[in-house]
């Protein structure tokens, strides 16, 4: 049975001193919240931390993910962070398309596609984001919206479709309180779900994750939803003993 994965999306929060708190906080309380199940733990944080954080995950199952990654392959674009680089930290995940990104840096669904191929010929794995903010929500338009996001992904990866992950995230949800119901949120990967179906036989080998406000308290009936396969979690992926709770309602 596919595990399901956990993943903390730091944002950009973090020091040198609250990374070595949070991941060894992490790491002690693993074994413990997995309660001899599996599911997959990834801690996704700022570029500037990676190696930190290469180094405090070492020898734990945590696995090191990135928040983005250049579109391009390396040259003149200051500030960027290629794909070549994040492998030089041994990075197994790189968030894209995330909603602030798409947001506030202007990410064209196009662009996020070209990121997720720079990710997959690197051997990482993306973590693409798709979701509706409030007023596509409230227009009907949810479902449009994250197939026309996951569309522009399949049409530019092809072949590698069954290789990334997807993070739906209701941008409505992220970081305000409010969560999807497990309903409204299985209704939506049943449609990413059935998307990826017609891109590829192995459809099924595809984590869909949910974020957006997923917490303690809501991980587990979120986590029994057929077709969710784990969170992407923000704001409580900074305090330990909430992943870990988190952790422990996806293992199995
Ligand atoms: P949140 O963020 O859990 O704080 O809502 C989730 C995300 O943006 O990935």
């Amino acid at each position: 049975m596919k595990q399901k994965l956990v993943a903390g999306n730091w944002k950009m929060n973090g020091s040198l001193a609250a990374n070595e708190a949070l991941v060894q906080g992490i790491a002690q309380g693993l074994n413990a919240a997995l309660a001899g199940q599996q599911a997959q733990v990834a801690v996704c944080v700022p570029a500037a931390y990676l190696s930190q954080v290469q180094q405090l995950t070492q020898g734990s199952a945590i696995e090191l993910g990135a928040q983005d990654l250049s579109s391009y392959e390396q040259g003149a674009y200051t500030g960027e962070i290629s794909a070549a680089m994040l492998q030089d930290f041994a990075v197994r995940f790189a968030i894209v398309g995330h909603s602030e990104r798409r947001q506030y840096h202007a990410e064209s669904d196009e662009l996020v596609a070209v990121k997720a191929q720079r990710a997959l010929s690197a051997g990482i794995t993306p973590i693409v984001c798709v979701g509706e903010t409030l007023a596509e929500r409230e227009a009907g338009q949810t479902e449009a919206v994250v197939k026309r996001q996951l569309a522009a992904v399949i049409h530019t990866n092809g072949h590698c479709i069954s290789e990334i992950v997807v993070a739906y995230e209701p941008v409505w949800a992220i970081g305000t309180g409010l969560t999807a119901t497990p309903e409204q949120a299985q209704a939506v990967h049943a449609v990413l779900r059935a998307q990826l179906q017609a891109a590829t036989s192995h459809a099924d080998r595809v984590q869909i994750l949910y974020g957006g406000s997923m917490n303690a308290a809501n991980a587990a009936q979120l986590l029994s939803q057929p077709d969710i396969d784990g969170g992407l979690i923000g704001g409580a992926a900074l305090k330990p003993a909430d992943f870990l709770t988190i952790i422990a309602a996806a293992a199995r």
